[in-house]
């Protein structure tokens, strides 16, 4: 009687622990900013990902280009004690949350899965915390591109620009056959995406490490500066009437149809070409922002983990795992326009774009002009981030000179440090 007891104990308890193997699903909850067609692709990547092991996706999708309004929304869960299990976040985001002690120790999966080695260290700068891992690394974008429709171009006889000087007289010839230049959405991290661009190509990367990393004033105060606002109004004039609040996807949807001829934007603009069914170096091309060869701009989207519970810690762990395996970040890449954060990931299955991307990045870290993009949080903290953006922002809606503007930017940083 005992021993059939003591067998049947054991097969409740073995077939209780097989249930909970089998049924016992890990839950994620993820706070992200990828609405967009493109974007909303590569989330589906990630979800099937997770999904073939056991850990379910529970979507808090927060639109807005950039991020501004996921961050607010987090801030808010958190505030309130419900945060989500894991968040979207750009690099300097990531140290915010680091410093504040708030974020989960991947320190033990990087271990076992050796991110150390195949992660460069532009990346690690944000990721790794007094020795620790508190983020793991999604993909790797690039801000400062220039999307083209080619069939515009070869109608009007079109080369793509290498500097502002030519930027300026093919958008000249475009304005003067009633097409419009520039697809662009008036947004402050929009505007500032094209301020980067043109930091980098007026003055150089050593101008932009100066004045945008380093804030250092004699930079932010030079005629270097003001000829940058120069070219921001020169660049006002190429954009549609139509532009002001336009989300970037749908800017993005004018050159592929062939509305616009051009625009500055990063490379999750190629989600949205890939979406569409157009080719990346074909139907749009892809060059270097005006001036910006041999820079790379970077911006990465980390995923970094909040205090949700002991429960939900294996959910974390496998999240992170999965995103960091060279499989998925090949297979989410592919989708979401960006390049592999890991080094060893072959580059034969992308478009040439991403390989350009792939090539220009080993060039840059090489030659030390790999930078963190201020408009895609990898330059400055969110304050003077955001100092940047009024700036940039009033003075591409109203007639302000370049000298009161790089004086309001003089000012408003140092109200902001
Ligand atoms: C993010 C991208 C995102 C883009 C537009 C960037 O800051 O890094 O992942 O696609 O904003 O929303």
């Amino acid at each position: 009687m005992r021993t059939m007891f003591k067998v049947m104990a054991l097969a409740a308890s073995l077939s209780a622990s097989v249930s909970t193997y089998a049924f016992a699903e890990d839950t994620v909850e993820v706070l992200h900013w990828w609405t967009s067609g493109g974007e909303a692709a590569a989330v589906g990547v990630l979800k099937d990902d997770l999904q073939k092991q056991g850990v379910s996706w529970q979507d808090m999708p927060v639109a807005g280009g950039g991020g501004e309004a996921a961050n607010t929304a987090l801030k808010a869960r958190v505030t309130s004690g419900n945060p989500p299990t894991a968040a979207q976040l750009l690099g300097m985001a990531v140290n915010e949350w680091a410093e504040e002690g708030l974020l989960g120790d991947l320190t033990s999966v990087a271990d076992q899965e050796g991110w150390d080695k195949v992660v460069p260290d532009a990346i690690k700068a944000f990721a790794v915390h007094d020795g620790k891992w508190q983020a793991v690394p999604v993909n790797i974008h690039r801000p400062n591109w220039l999307w083209i429709n080619a069939k515009v171009f070869a109608d009007n006889g079109l080369e793509p620009p290498k500097t502002w000087d030519e930027f300026n007289v093919v958008a000249d010839k475009l304005k003067e056959k009633g097409i419009v230049p520039l697809a662009h959405g008036g947004q402050p991290w929009q505007d500032t995406t094209i301020f980067d661009d043109v930091v980098v190509g007026i003055g150089g990367p050593e101008f932009y490490k100066k004045a945008i990393l380093e804030l250092d004033e004699s930079a932010l105060n030079s005629d270097t500066m003001v000829k940058v606002f120069d070219q921001m109004r020169k660049i006002r004039g190429y954009v549609d009437p139509n532009f002001s609040g336009r989300d970037w996807n749908l800017a993005t949807a004018m050159v592929i149809k062939g509305e616009a001829a051009m625009q500055l934007m990063g490379d999750w603009a190629k989600g949205e070409i890939v979406k569409a069914g157009a080719k990346p170096g074909t139907n749009i091309l892809c060059v270097a922002a005006p001036g910006t060869e041999g820079t790379f701009l970077f911006n990465t989207d980390f995923f970094a983990m909040f205090p949700v519970g002991e429960d939900k810690v294996a959910g974390q762990h496998k999240l992170a795992a999965s995103v960091m395996s060279p499989s998925f970040q090949e297979a989410f890449n592919l989708v979401k326009g960006s390049i592999p954060a890991r080094t060893d990931v072959p580059g034969d299955k992308f478009d040439p774009c991403a390989q350009k991307s792939m090539a220009d990045l080993k060039a840059a870290q090489a030659s030390g002009t790999m930078m963190g993009s201020l408009a895609h949080g990898h330059a400055e903290p969110a304050a003077i981030q955001r100092a940047i953006f009024d700036v940039v922002t009033q003075h591409f809606n109203s007639d302000m000179s370049s000298k009161d503007a790089v004086a309001a930017l003089i000012n408003s940083v140092n109200s902001a440090k």
